[in-house]
């Protein structure tokens, strides 16, 4: 069977919206800048039932119908679900799917694993890659990781790329230069601002209850911004940069009001509806303003 392109399939992307944006401790906004589109997406990992996952998708599709918000919100169910939700969410819904993972061929011999033309099959619009469960569960490598991005550039994915450093490396200090190392070893070369989310999650924050101090997360977020700039130009500020690692209800609006913090990814809160949809609700609100642009 010939591997088929169904790239014209997938839904449109949003447009990115263009907003006065005012640097902090500026007296003066600087010009026009392209502000990243939010998105909070939730990351179910291996967790959920068919029952659950329906009553959490027409609780979603209920609210998202009736609240029109300046961000996106993007869920991850395991993918044996991910034909179920869609189907609960419904044809016209504005929340996308996201695969948990994908392979870095297109299709053949490889047991367990499933490429990046199934998930653009069944509805997907994006993609994890490397995230730390894989990376250090599945001895994943950036080398991997990258050709994972590039099969769901392929198939017209959005690949939402993890990065993160663990205790130990944090406590070694080289926090930054091993997210730096991820980000440029696991980018495929044809990325454009367009097509490509970067989540920065540290594994010790991961299902720990533990958070990076406002600062950390807003040092690694510049740097990251920093090091996309530099490899794409200006244009890498259009690039929305989530924050993972034990977001919830309860800190959502401190982590999420950074700068440079373009949304979220969430895992065990995202399994609770009422929770995930306040954190999308708290998103929109500090992040666009009335009229749907970005602040
Ligand atoms: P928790 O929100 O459960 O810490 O998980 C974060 C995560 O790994 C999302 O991908």
């Amino acid at each position: 069977m010939e591997a088929v392109s169904i790239k014209a399939n997938l839904p449109a992307r949003p447009a990115y919206k263009a907003s006065k944006y005012i640097v902090p401790n500026q007296q003066v906004p600087c010009e026009m800048i392209q502000r990243p589109r939010p998105l909070v997406a939730g990351n179910w990992k291996m967790n959920g039932t068919r029952s659950s996952s329906h009553s959490w998708a027409k609780y979603m599709s209920r609210l998202a119908a009736t609240k029109v918000l300046g961000c996106d919100i993007a869920v991850s169910p395991p993918a044996p679900l991910l034909d179920l939700v869609a189907r609960a969410l419904g044809a016209t819904t504005t929340i996308a799917l996201c695969g948990q993972d994908c392979a870095p061929q297109d299709k053949g011999a490889h047991t367990g694993d499933i490429s990046a033309a199934m998930l653009a099959e069944v509805g997907c619009r994006y993609v994890l890659v490397g995230h730390s469960e894989r990376r250090n569960s599945h001895g994943e490598t950036s080398t991997l990781v990258k050709a994972k991005a590039s099969m769901a550039l392929a198939y017209g994915l959005i690949p939402i790329i993890c990065v993160g450093e663990t205790q130990a490396e944090r406590d070694a200090g080289r926090a930054i230069s091993v997210v730096r190392a991820q980000i440029s070893r696991s980018l495929p070369e044809r990325t454009t601002e367009l097509d490509v989310v970067i989540a920065y999650e540290p594994v010790w924050a991961i299902g720990t209850g533990r958070v990076p101090l406002p600062a950390e997360i807003c040092e690694m977020h510049d740097s990251i911004r920093e090091l996309l700039i530099r490899r794409m130009n200006k244009r890498a500020d259009v690039i929305p940069l989530l924050y993972g690692g034990s977001v919830g209800a309860m800190n959502a609006e401190e982590i999420m009001s950074l700068q440079n913090v373009d949304g979220a990814l969430v895992g065990g809160a995202s399994l609770k509806d009422e929770e995930f949809w306040g954190i999308c609700v708290t998103c929109d609100n500090l992040k666009s303003d009335s009229s749907g642009n970005m602040k």
